[in-house]
């Protein structure tokens, strides 16, 4: 079976072939009839033991416009309540013949325990901190089409990066595309050893963001710092929120990114976030693009490996 679970098993090429395909999906989901028919007869189950708003629903539409059966698990309605463990859930849903799971876990490593078990093809929503590969392809599906490119280009990626599958997925991307990546953020937000994923390493905004072409800021994961540093939200937004004053270290024509869901005067001013730079609800556009061409290039007969 073949399984998304993270960009560090794509080359270089078959982001660019994913990315190509996404491109072509976008015309799809404008049109007044968004309907096709290339999943028609397949399964998917969406299985999310953690909250989702963007990546939850843009699977749910990316399986409907290509034509699957699209199930919702409701995991606080599950037996998981009833003490039922991951694997056991999974094998239950595996039962009922699937052809692709797409799974969040507030575990790293889970989803890929999980697609050894099962019998249909995988994608890694979101495994805890480790990879977010569905974020990363649209994130550098938005950048390659307002900047016409990606390799060059300088891309700051800031704030909590010590909790971020989002950063961990966006790094090993754009890396692997071109781009000369840097990480932003305080000492105690940034994991140790971050220098070995190819990155600059900055500990002041205004020197991180100098002259970027995309800020992509973090939200600041504070649910999962249980008894760690957890830093005052008024001091966090005076030294690494991005505000108007900050965003001017970076190029004129910077694009601002945003996975969401965002926490505006904390990561972000909430100007910002809605100003001319923002391209964060195209992001969300692109996130339906993206989940339609990985779920096309899981199918068997496509050529594309995910
Ligand atoms: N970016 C992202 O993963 O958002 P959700 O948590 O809403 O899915």
């Amino acid at each position: 079976q073949r399984h998304l679970l993270g960009m560090a098993k794509l080359q270089p090429f078959e982001i660019e072939n994913l990315l190509d395909l996404a491109e072509r999906e976008i015309a799809t989901s404008r049109r007044d009839d968004k309907k096709k028919s290339v999943l028609k007869g397949r399964t998917q189950i969406n299985l999310f033991f953690e909250a989702s708003t963007r990546t939850q629903a843009s699977f749910e539409l990316a399986g409907k416009r290509l034509g699957a059966d699209v199930m919702n698990m409701s995991v606080g309605n599950s037996s998981v309540k009833k003490g039922e463990t991951l694997i056991d859930t999974a094998m239950t849903l595996n039962a009922m013949h699937p052809d692709i799971l797409v799974v969040r876990h507030h575990a790293a490593g889970a989803v890929a325990l999980l697609a050894q078990k099962v019998g249909c093809s995988v994608v890694n929503a979101g495994d805890g901190a480790h990879e977010h590969p569905t974020q990363a392809l649209l994130d550098a599906l938005t950048i390659r089409r307002r900047k016409g490119r990606i390799a060059g280009l300088t891309v700051a990626i800031c704030g909590d990066v010590l909790h971020s599958r989002v950063a961990r997925s966006n790094i090993i991307a754009l890396n692997a595309l071109g781009a000369r990546v840097r990480v932003v953020g305080p000492s105690t937000l940034l994991p140790a050893g971050i220098e070995d994923m190819s990155v600059e390493v900055f500990r002041r905004m205004d020197e991180g963001i100098a002259d970027a072409d995309v800020v992509m800021m973090l939200r600041l994961q504070r649910e999962r710092m249980a008894g760690a540093f957890v830093p005052s939200v008024r001091e966090y937004f005076r030294y690494f929120g991005l505000d108007e004053a900050k965003l001017k270290r970076a190029k004129p024509d910077a694009l601002v990114m945003h996975p969401g869901p965002m926490n505006r005067g904390v990561e972000i001013a909430s100007d910002v976030a809605d100003g001319p730079q923002s391209v964060i609800e195209e992001q969300v556009e692109m996130g339906v693009a993206v989940r339609m061409a990985v779920m096309q290039a899981l199918l068997p007969s496509q050529e594309l490996a995910a």
